[in-house]
């Protein structure tokens, strides 16, 4: 007569870690919470060092200044405009110097919420 099987034992489902689960979310809340682009942080870059020349609303107040407001200037790509703002393009100076490389991506966030 076959000696009755042992049986696997069952695994208990409170031991079952849902860890990776639980730091799966919390990494999308972080994420969610903490965007790589800050628009509000970009807005104060803006007003220090953009609106003089592109009006506080996007309406340009220099000659030959593109209108936010109206799209100009921005159906270009992030790397496009991240080189014209480091480097400058004919009257546009060059921000290398004085934004870091988040304060640019921060800014072009905030210029593209511009457009009505
Ligand atoms: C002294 C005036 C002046 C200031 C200050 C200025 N800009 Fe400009 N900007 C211009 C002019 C003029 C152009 C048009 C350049 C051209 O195409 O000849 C321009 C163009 C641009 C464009 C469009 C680029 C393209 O390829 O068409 C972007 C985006 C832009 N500026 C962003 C900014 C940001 C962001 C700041 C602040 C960090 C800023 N500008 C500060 C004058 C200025």
């Amino acid at each position: 007569m076959p000696r009755p099987r042992l049986r696997e034992p069952k695994s208990n489902p409170n031991m079952n870690c849902s860890c990776p689960v639980i730091i799966i979310l919390a990494g999308l809340l972080w994420s969610a919470a903490a965007p790589a682009q800050d628009i509000f942080a970009g807005r104060g870059v803006y007003e220090n060092h953009c609106a003089s020349c592109h009006g506080p609303d996007g309406r340009a107040t220099m000659p030959s200044t593109p209108h936010f407001i109206d799209g100009m200037g921005l159906y270009a790509s992030d790397s496009d405009l991240i080189r014209v703002i480091r480097f400058g393009k004919n009257l546009m100076p060059g921000y290398d110097r004085a934004l870091k490389e988040s304060e640019i991506l921060n800014v072009i966030s905030y210029v593209r919420t511009l457009r009505r």
